[in-house]
């Protein structure tokens, strides 16, 4: 079976430009000096010891490579991106690493997954924001596409930043509405269609708006 830490050494040896920051990506990984009765991760943000207790019964219970980029990300560009005061919510929070680092950097949280994960993303996210955070996170289930209109109505939820880490599967569709306004946005199409495809459901040039389906690229059949 792939782990999430065999698929990172093979893409920094296919990459070897990339191997200093990715090396210090994983410096922010430290392991318990004293095997306790509880297996934990440990990593560092904020200048804390976060602790993630994974379990190999689902793959939310397992931090994933991606979620380490993503808070290494936040945290280093605090000044471009501030999350102070900000809401976020975060898709497929999983053991909660970005849900923990994004509230440490004072963002206003709301960290969801499938019902299955929820006790063990709770548990971490309590155990390494308490008395650390200025707002506590909500663990809340969000599965996608089902209720989201009735869970999380636009009128009270207006997210700042919505954040995911290794969201996108083999067989996951993607439908995204896009409003063109400026010229770097056709160039994100052209990188992202590098990667996916992309067929286009609607072209809207009264309204400046294209909706898109999109399927990644080495998903060998099209439903
Ligand atoms: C590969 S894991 C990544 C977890 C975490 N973001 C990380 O990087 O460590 C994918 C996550 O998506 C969640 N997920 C999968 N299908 C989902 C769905 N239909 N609705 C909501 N979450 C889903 C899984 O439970 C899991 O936590």
């Amino acid at each position: 079976m792939e782990t999430p830490s065999s698929k990172a050494t093979e893409d920094s040896k296919t990459k070897p430009e990339d191997a200093e920051l990715a090396k210090a990506i994983m410096a922010r990984r430290f392991h318990p000096s004293v095997i306790g009765p509880e297996t934990w991760e440990g990593y560092i943000f904020s200048d804390l010891k976060i602790r993630i207790k994974e379990s190999t019964d689902f793959y939310g219970a397992v931090l994933w490579p991606s979620a380490i980029v993503l808070c290494h990300f936040l945290e280093a560009n605090q000044d471009k991106y501030n999350l102070t005061d900000k809401n976020v919510i975060e898709l497929g929070a999983g053991t909660g690493l970005v849900t923990i680092v994004s509230s440490l950097l004072g963002a206003k949280v709301t960290s969801t997954d499938l019902p299955d994960v929820l006790g063990n993303l709770e548990y971490n996210v309590t155990r390494n924001t308490k008395g650390h955070c200025k707002y506590i996170p909500l663990v809340t289930e969000l599965i996608w596409g089902e209720e989201v209109q009735q869970r999380f109505p636009r009128a009270t939820h207006c997210f700042d930043y919505i954040l995911a880490a290794d969201v996108v599967y083999e067989n996951t569709q993607i439908f995204w509405a896009m409003r063109f306004r400026l010229d770097p946005e056709n160039s994100f199409v052209d990188r992202f269609q590098q990667r996916f495809h992309l067929e286009e459901l609607y072209d809207l040039p009264s309204l400046s708006i294209k909706l898109y389906r999109a399927w990644r690229k080495d998903k060998r059949t099209k439903d």
